[in-house]
């Protein structure tokens, strides 16, 4: 029998933006961290690389193509060339005209209003991306609304020695999922957050965190039923593209 329950988020996890709140704006654009700031995510996430002239730009794909009207690699063209493109308009007309965002801008804008996940999304491909990150933020007293996560692991140990205050998290890919103690351990010895996605969430492994004394955040896109799930096994945050979760929702189970 179906039995409906009321969950206050905010209590026990936090909810990240997904590429800013990207079900309702353009991934990646100011149009969607605004969106998560008015839907009161606790973080956004947003993902990171490197212009042909060392900006720190914000787009999730190593190319231009598939969220603007360009074509090409992303560290192939200067910023001003970047701004000329449009972010916008492949998601709506409405957003026509949406400039891609540097990090630098993000978090000019952001900072004092919602806290920011930033993704180095590819950073063998940037190499010296670690210090360009770590010379922007050391600029921060207080890093603690602050988190730089990657799928490399190496970039983010480097990151950790780079800037001891900062939180790191270590996002583990779903070919790597089934993680030894061993390396638990190593990941737990300088990252603050183990993150996952949902698929192969469970109660065990969110334990075997914990008891290391690091934090789970999971992601899934679009799977609304990841909110019941996460919350039955103590995961401390949530990532997805439906951001509007600390006010309360009806769940299903
Ligand atoms: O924050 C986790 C998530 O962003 C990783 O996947 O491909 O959306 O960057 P992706
Ligand atoms: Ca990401």
């Amino acid at each position: 029998k179906e039995q409906t329950i009321r969950v206050h988020y905010t209590k026990d996890m936090v909810s990240v933006a997904h590429r800013g709140a990207s079900h309702f704006a353009p991934e990646n654009t100011r149009a969607a961290f605004q969106k998560s700031v008015e839907l009161n995510a606790d973080f956004l996430e947003c993902d990171v690389h490197v212009s042909k002239d060392g900006e720190l730009i914000i787009m999730h794909d190593d190319k231009i193509d598939r969220t603007t009207n360009g074509s090409g690699f992303i560290k192939e063209f200067t910023l001003d060339e970047l701004k000329q493109l449009d972010a916008g308009a492949s998601f709506s007309k409405e957003f026509k005209g949406e400039q891609i965002l540097t990090l630098n801008e993000l978090i000019d804008e952001f900072y004092d209003q919602i806290g920011l996940l930033i993704e180095l999304k590819n950073p063998k491909l940037y190499p010296g991306i670690e210090e360009k990150i770590a010379s922007l933020l050391g600029e921060y007293d207080d890093l603690s609304s602050i988190i730089v996560q990657s799928f490399d692991i190496d970039s983010m140990k480097k990151m950790s020695v780079l800037l001891p205050n900062l939180q790191v998290a270590v996002l583990i890919h779903p070919k790597d999922s089934l993680l030894s103690a061993a390396k638990l351990d190593d990941l737990a010895s300088f990252a603050s957050y183990i993150n996952f996605n949902v698929s192969f969430l469970n109660k065990k492994t969110v334990e075997r965190v914990h008891d290391r004394g690091a934090k789970v955040f999971v992601w899934s896109k679009k799977d609304k039923n990841i909110i019941a799930k996460a919350h039955k096994y103590n995961v401390d945050g949530i990532i997805t593209d439906f951001s509007n979760w600390p006010y309360e929702e009806l769940i299903y189970l």
